[in-house]
């Protein structure tokens, strides 16, 4: 056996959970996944797309169609205008996130994560040959800016950050764009790295995205999932923006990962962008949250604000004082609903209490799992 070049990384906990949850007839609100149907008019694109000529290999950066589509979107979204040569599409947020570590980060230099995080971003770090600085969110699942401008150092390369925040559901307020913009007009070489994958899926606050600060968008990666946005997260297709002079290095990684995405869901894609309106996406979720957790109010579950994605954290502490992640398999097993422990999500492993519940589900799973979690 030759040594791992991953020796800590097993078997995620949304695979251990699913699993749990389908050996026992579990409802599913662990790993976060939407149960409910995609949209006719996108089955109706993707049945007409792959009656036509797009099968083979599609450009290395993706359909020209579908860049200037996402472009459109960036403009209306976020008063940004993106030239198509700063979009790259990815195979999901996932392959952007891998290529754009590699493609940047040099082993020995530092990359700032911020606890709990979710758990694509630490092993790209590591085969890298780099240095990931975990670093925790307040209690309030905040950043906690004076703790990480002390981390940042001459060697720190990247800073990851997520927002709207899984597992959390936190969204930022204007105090964390400015408290960031400070750190990095601080540290001239730190790029950015800004996971916005729930980007359209922000409630009262609104989303702020890094499209629009001007002051640090030109030394950010900012990545997108359309898995997220249109309840396909089975197609695993994203894409990142970026400035040229990072793009060109970027495309030498994507160019020998992957070389190109699906094209018949980019020639989708691109059509369906037209016809539908991302800004219905927050409503349709907020009528999920709310249900969700009005339905909980009569549990014994202590519920977390839930500002933007499509996760709810409870705290377990007012019924049981096992750690979040027994808790969690008991919940499965003996009471038929799965849910994420919060410290898998943490580099320490440190138990709060916390467990995530996925509510992108449809309204009879979610009325089944609140019976359920009323009865404990
Ligand atoms: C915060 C965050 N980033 C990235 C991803 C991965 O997205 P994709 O499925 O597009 O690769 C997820 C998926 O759950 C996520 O929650």
């Amino acid at each position: 056996m030759s040594a791992s070049k991953l020796p800590n990384v097993g078997t995620t906990i949304f695979t251990t959970m699913s699993a749990l949850a389908q050996e026992h007839g579990a409802i599913n609100l662990a790993q976060g996944f939407p149960n409910f149907p995609i949209d006719p008019i996108l089955q109706e694109q993707l049945l007409r797309a792959s009656q036509e000529n797009v099968h083979q290999y599609a450009p290395l950066q993706g359909l020209p169609l579908l860049r200037e589509k996402v472009s459109g979107l960036i403009v209306r979204q976020y008063k940004r205008s993106v030239d198509m040569h700063e979009i790259l599409i990815t195979a999901g947020a996932t392959q952007a996130i891998f290529t754009t570590i590699q493609a940047l980060v040099f082993p020995g230099e530092e990359v700032i994560i911020l606890d709990p995080s979710y758990d694509c971003y630490e092993a790209p770090v590591h085969l890298a040959g780099a240095k990931a600085i975990r670093i925790p969110l307040t209690d309030s699942f905040e950043p906690d800016w004076s703790l990480i401008e002390a981390n940042t150092t001459q060697n720190t390369k990247l800073l990851i950050i997520n927002n709207p925040h899984n597992p959390s559901g936190k969204v930022w307020s204007s105090t964390d764009f400015n408290a960031l913009e400070g750190i990095m007009s601080r540290f001239p070489n730190l790029l950015l790295l800004s996971d916005e994958v729930y980007e359209f899926i922000a409630f009262e606050k609104g989303h702020q995205s890094i499209h629009e600060r001007t002051a640090v968008r030109d030394r950010s990666i900012i990545v997108s999932s359309f898995g997220k946005t249109f309840h396909i997260t089975g197609w695993k297709v994203g894409y990142l923006v970026c400035p040229k002079a990072l793009m060109t290095e970027i495309l030498k990684v994507h160019q020998f990962l992957v070389f190109c995405v699906n094209s018949v869901a980019q020639a989708t894609l691109a059509a369906y962008l037209d016809l539908v309106d991302v800004n219905l996406l927050k409503g349709f979720y907020q009528q999920k949250r709310d249900y969700f957790r009005a339905g909980l109010e009569k549990s014994r579950f202590e519920l977390l604000p839930a500002e933007g994605s499509y996760f709810q954290v409870a705290n377990i502490r007012g019924i049981s004082t096992l750690s979040d992640t027994e808790f969690c398999r008991e919940l499965t097993i003996k009471h038929g609903v799965a849910a994420i422990p919060i410290s898998v999500f943490n580099a320490d492993a440190k138990d709060k209490g916390l467990i995530r519940f996925c509510y992108a589900k449809t309204t009879a799973t979610l009325e089944e799992a609140i019976e359920k979690l009323c009865k404990i």
